[in-house]
């Protein structure tokens, strides 16, 4: 999601005579986009703040000019005006939810008198009635974000107080935006929510749409050809969405959905709202309308009061499932969760010590999964060149990477049946399937 908001920050800055640079060295604005979701982001965001401090240093000596310097995200929606404080050298800290005001904030930035601007507001008109804005260049493939906030108040996690309330984008504004992004060359478009699956129209629009009318939707969108959505909470996949996975084609057969932990009692800790079983059948049932279908999912190891026992059980329930891939992280304690007083935290040479059986079984299953991939064709999307000459990489139906050769130059953005020949932990290897496709 910080990755499309900051593309959205180029796009609100781009009429405002500003271009993309990787170099921070030269750049006018630097903007930081923070996470908070797992722990050290803050410490993270203070160490890189002190690397920006002496880069401005060095630009003041060279052309007496100083770089404006934004923290945006949910470690700016967190710490607020303590950022300022650590950091005078910051000009701007503007939340998650306040970033359409960027141009605004910059134009009163003055470096005379060293003023400071703080925007860490929920607004009643949200940011996307701001950002129905011309979109700059992309890739073959985009985020959209539709949905943000969310109502769930899992135990350990920071999202419902930095993103704040769920809240559905307008079916409108997001076909708008998936037209605009079709229009500047899209092929694939991911859509994005921190409980993407909650989404709903609302207001004046047809009430009973969730998301898998919206896909079929945007499915009817010609030039678009491959559409997916993360994250999902398994509370909120309905029918109609898991009959999208049977139905609309351009809808890849990859559901990341993540669960956390394989143990009856840590979910109830958690207050994630669903049980083991009842994560079990959806996936069962979201095989049965697709059996092809990838599955991935989250884990979040040593919780407080996890067990050896409650352990064992998320092993059992990733032999069950049989991921393609997931993810998974070492518990941390997050400021004004509830779990930071929970009692029973797990020592930490436990929690790494089963954070590492968790990801081998994981590893083992990916592996596992891209070997199943040998001798298969696939329709690839391909996204950029590789590293070697004539290389290319793109992305499979079941989202994993691939690499092949091709002679031809202008390859990016086509869709290419590739027969894959060799697999690896986090990769592909395959080749054209016929020249007659491309
Ligand atoms: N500690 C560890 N992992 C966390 N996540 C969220 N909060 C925490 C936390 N406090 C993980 C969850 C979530 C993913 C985005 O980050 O697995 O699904
Ligand atoms: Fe956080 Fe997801 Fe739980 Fe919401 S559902 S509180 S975003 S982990």
């Amino acid at each position: 999601m910080n990755f499309y908001d900051s593309e959205r920050m180029m796009d609100l800055l781009k009429p405002h005579g500003y271009i993309l640079d990787d170099n921070q060295d030269d750049a006018d604005i630097i903007v930081l986009n923070t996470c908070h979701i797992r722990e050290k982001a803050v410490d993270k965001t203070y160490s890189e703040l002190g690397r920006i401090r002496d880069k401005i240093k060095l630009r003041q000596q060279k052309t007496g000019k100083k770089s404006i310097v934004i923290v945006a995200g949910c470690v700016a929606q967190a710490e607020g005006k303590e950022i300022i404080k650590r950091s005078p050298w910051v000009d701007i800290v503007v939340g998650p939810q306040s970033y359409q005001n960027l141009p605004e904030l910059i134009s009163k930035v003055d470096p005379i008198n060293n003023n400071k601007h703080i925007n860490i507001e929920f607004p009643i008109i949200p940011k996307f009635d701001h950002l129905d804005i011309d979109i700059n260049e992309r890739s073959s493939s985009a985020f959209l974000t539709i949905q943000e906030g969310c109502d769930k108040f899992c135990t350990f996690c920071v999202v419902p107080y930095t993103r704040g309330a769920e809240y559905s984008r307008p079916l409108t504004s997001i076909l708008e935006e998936a037209k605009k992004l079709v229009d500047a060359g899209v092929k694939e478009i991911t859509l994005l929510g921190q409980n993407v699956n909650a989404w709903s129209a609302t207001g004046k629009e047809k009430k009973n749409w969730g998301l898998g009318r919206l896909i079929q939707e945007l499915a009817k969108i010609k030039e678009l050809q491959f559409i997916r959505y993360t994250t999902s909470h398994p509370l909120d996949m309905d029918i109609e969405l898991i009959e999208a996975h049977r139905d609309v084609s351009k809808l890849m057969p990859y559901l990341h959905l993540p669960v956390q932990s394989g143990s009856d009692k840590i979910l109830k800790m958690m207050n994630r709202k669903h049980s083991i079983i009842e994560y079990i059948k959806v996936i069962e049932k979201v095989r049965d309308y697709n059996p092809q279908i990838a599955i991935s999912g989250d884990f979040i190891i040593g919780f407080p009061g996890e067990t050896d026992k409650d352990h064992q059980a998320t092993l059992d329930l990733i032999r069950e499932i049989n991921y393609s891939q997931a993810y998974s992280f070492k518990y941390s304690s997050r400021p004004g969760t509830p779990a930071v007083v929970f009692f029973d935290h797990v020592d930490e040479n436990i929690k790494r010590k089963r954070l590492q059986e968790v990801q081998d079984l994981l590893r083992l299953q990916q592996m596992q999964f891209n070997k199943k991939s040998i001798n298969s064709t696939l329709k690839v999307l391909v996204l950029k060149k590789g590293k070697k000459i004539n290389q290319y990489l793109g992305r499979t139906p079941f989202n994993q990477s691939i690499y092949f050769n091709s002679n031809y130059n202008n390859l990016i953005g086509s869709t290419i049946d590739i027969t894959v020949t060799d697999a690896f932990q986090n990769s592909l290897a395959g080749i054209i399937n016929s020249d007659k496709n491309i």
